[in-house]
């Protein structure tokens, strides 16, 4: 296995000498190519002595390579561009490719996973967050940066993973990528609740815990699939390979599954959606006494439905896999929701005191058009492989 890995001119790409070393030392083979700018931080010589391999610089140094960057962006299984600058980012979010690295981010059909390291203001600027979500939306794995102290001094969102991190986030990717059922399959999956304000302070939400759209990103990925998650807020961490796209209300949530939903062949809407939002919202916090009134009585409008939008918009070649959580009549409820919706597959599942949100258990049927298939109480985690080996097998038939 090879990992070409980028170096941009950030001040943590020393740390790249890290990774370097740390995903040889798990058996892979480390070429490395680097910015102009990333030489005033690290020298070549540097990467040279730990790969082995002279280090990719520019695209017209190499005489007995005229053309290098196809070179570098065939040869690899996986493309790392750790640290990744806001000007890398956005170059690649443009498709511009002008150096070596561009070029062959550009060139390069294996996975390609960035970690964005910068000043906290710089990363939290509109366009960088613009870009990082473009690239996402494409299916690049992007890391998110770690919090801390920055090398500028400012404290905030910025600083490169650990080295280990970011390395064990490669082998993840590379070995799910290892000819898994879904190798070279795109997932999108809705996670977790949306939130819908009241006011700047005050939401409207449920108590979905997002168990269920992590325990599917992992599945997807163990089976070999390149795997997005648009999720509400939650606690639940995502797979590190996963690219993770978070938003708060139902409104941005079906925005950005619409954005990823063409690039998709299997979409799973498992975000519990808030069926209502407040109409509308207050654009200052309603003060009690002042604002009794508007505290007392909260219009409401419906939200889209994102299931059904998505089903509606799909090709022939999408599976689209839609939830019900239902208290009684299970079976009955799924399948007027199947039809309801336009879904291929519904995961029909019972919630009550001990049973859905939040619990590590789940008891669930897989209703299709054809047929009904109902599963003992299991794991969410074991839940998530049947549903995406049921998934895999609507896919084969289609395809
Ligand atoms: O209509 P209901 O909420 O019962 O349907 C549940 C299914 O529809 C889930 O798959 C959920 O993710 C999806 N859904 C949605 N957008 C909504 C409501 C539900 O995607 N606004």
């Amino acid at each position: 296995m090879k990992v070409l890995v980028g170096v941009t001119g950030c001040i943590a790409a020393y740390k790249a000498c890290e990774i370097v070393r740390a995903l040889q030392k798990a058996g892979a083979e480390v070429e490395v190519v680097m910015t102009k700018a990333a030489t005033s931080f690290v020298g070549p010589q540097t990467f040279a002595a730990l790969t082995g391999h002279p280090v990719g610089l520019s695209l017209f140094d190499d005489t007995t390579d005229p053309i290098p960057h196809i070179r570098l962006a065939e040869g690899c299984d996986a493309f790392l561009i750790a640290p990744c600058t806001a000007n890398v980012a956005a170059k690649l979010a443009m498709g511009i490719a002008d150096d070596l690295l561009t070029s062959t981010a550009l060139a390069c059909t294996a996975p390609l996973m960035i970690a964005p390291a910068m000043n906290v203001h710089m990363y939290e600027n509109a366009a960088t967050q613009a870009n990082l979500a473009t690239l996402r939306a494409r299916g690049v794995h992007v890391l998110d940066p770690a919090y801390g102290r920055l090398a500028c001094g400012d404290v905030g969102a910025g600083k490169l993973p650990e080295p280990a991190d970011i390395a064990r986030a490669v082998l993840d990717l590379l070995h799910s990528a290892d000819a898994g059922a879904l190798a070279g399959r795109r997932v999108l999956i809705t996670s977790g609740p949306t939130v819908e304000p009241i006011d700047p302070v005050r939401f409207v939400s449920n108590r979905s815990s997002g168990k269920m759209g992590s325990a599917l990103a992992e599945a997807a990925l163990a089976a070999g699939a390149q795997v997005t998650v648009v999720s509400g807020p939650v606690s639940v961490c995502y797979p590190d390979a996963a690219s993770v796209i978070f938003v708060d209300t139902a409104c941005q949530m079906l925005d950005a599954a619409q954005r990823c939903a063409p690039d998709a062949d299997i979409i799973i809407c498992a975000a519990a959606v808030a069926d209502h939002r407040p109409a509308n919202p207050a654009a200052h916090k309603l003060k009690k006494d002042d604002d009794d009134a508007a505290l007392a009585s909260i219009a409401m409008v419906g939200n889209p439905d994102i299931l059904r939008s998505i089903a509606e918009g799909k090709r022939a070649d999408q599976v689209v896999v839609g939830f019900a959580a239902e208290t009684d009549e299970v079976l009955a409820n799924a399948q007027a929701k199947l039809h309801r919706k336009g879904a291929d597959m519904i995961v029909a599942n019972e919630v009550g005191a001990e049973l859905g949100f939040g619990t590590d258990d789940d008891k669930a049927a897989f209703i299709m058009r054809e047929s009904v298939e109902e599963l003992p109480l299991m794991a969410k985690r074991q839940l998530a492989e049947r549903i995406i080996e049921r998934t895999c097998n609507l896919l084969s038939e289609i395809s």
